[in-house]
């Protein structure tokens, strides 16, 4: 158990979120007023189930992926499903501000992939 503080940036300004220990990134954020999606992808995303890859974000640090997707976002530099990462320590998140949908690819991606 226990809370981790997570750093998010919004494309403006930065927020603080205490966020319990196993919580769904996107759960977090969703709660915080700080929504992973786009306009169009608010309306219409699959709910967290991991198939419509509308909820990527940034991470600063490398989180281990288990879900297919994202182990494939995080080898390829594509934003990481927020829905499908658990806040196991602090984090630094970046809402991708420049995407119509899914978000593009950066080959600086932070990785656990050696
Ligand atoms: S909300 Fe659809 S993949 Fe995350």
């Amino acid at each position: 158990m226990g809370m981790h503080a997570v750093r998010v940036y919004d494309g403006v300004q930065w927020h603080r979120l205490e966020v319990e220990n196993g919580t769904i990134l996107r759960d977090a954020l969703l709660t915080h007023d700080l929504s992973p999606y786009t306009a169009l992808t608010e309306m219409v995303n699959c709910g967290g189930r991991g198939l419509c890859a509308t909820c990527g974000v940034r991470l600063a640090e490398g989180v281990p992926a288990s879900h297919w997707h994202d182990r494939a976002a995080q080898r390829f530099g594509y934003p990481r499903l927020s829905c499908q990462i658990r806040v196991r320590k602090p984090l630094t998140v970046y809402l991708d501000t420049d995407k119509w949908i899914w978000g593009g690819r950066r080959s600086n991606e932070p990785s656990d992939v050696s």
